[in-house]
């Protein structure tokens, strides 16, 4: 009697087990990075997210935050986690252009927004974003974990206020904590972005 069925090739079943590991894997860290483990019913749906200007389709569990999404299931691991409450701003992207805390939002809710992270500020030939190549002229980080999320609320800024005055310019970046106290240093490189246009 035979026993394998045919249609089961090594290659099919080799690139099923990759594909069922990689989906646990992915599953899996999502949970272990927030602490918990997988709620009975916690039924993971397939959705279409727009990010960084293309068409992402992720399982996504009800109560997962966009942070986690865009970090363990994309893989976007520029957007940072901080306090993961609400209160850091490591963790802003945009959201239709504005700065959003991505640790706050439950990815089911974005699934007609426009999110942008760090990653798709580069042009396509590798030019920074002006507000990142200010950054780096201004020597603004220092330890440079809040750097991303700095970035994104300047980038936001920028867009709703091309011409910010300094005051301005400490207001839109008012949400993102940063341990290292560069604050002015962020604010002499919104100024230089002004300048770079
Ligand atoms: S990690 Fe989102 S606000 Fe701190
Ligand atoms: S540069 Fe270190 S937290 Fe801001």
């Amino acid at each position: 009697m035979k026993l394998v069925n045919p249609k089961v090739t090594r290659r099919r079943f080799i690139k099923g087990v990759i594909a069922s590991g990689a989906a646990a894997t992915s599953s899996s860290l999502w949970y272990a990075a927030n602490g918990q483990s997988r709620p009975a019913g916690a039924v993971e749906r397939l959705i279409r997210l727009n990010v960084n200007g293309q068409v992402r389709n992720v399982d996504v569990a009800p109560q997962e935050t966009l942070a986690s999404t865009l970090r363990y299931k994309l893989g976007l691991t520029g957007t940072k986690l901080g306090c993961n409450r609400g209160e850091c701003g490591a963790c802003t992207v945009l959201v239709d252009d504005i700065p959003t805390y991505a640790c706050s939002v439950l990815t089911h809710s974005m699934k007609n927004g426009r999110i942008e992270t760090v990653e798709g500020l580069e042009s396509p030939n590798g030019d920074l974003h002006p507000v990142q190549q200010a950054f780096v002229e201004s020597l603004s980080p220092q330890c440079g974990y809040c750097t991303p999320g700095q970035i994104m609320s300047a980038v936001g800024l920028l867009r709703a206020n091309p011409n910010p005055t300094r005051e301005e310019a400490r207001q839109g970046l008012a949400g993102n904590i940063c341990r290292c106290g560069s604050y002015d240093s962020y604010l002499d490189g919104v100024m230089r972005a002004v300048q770079i246009g």
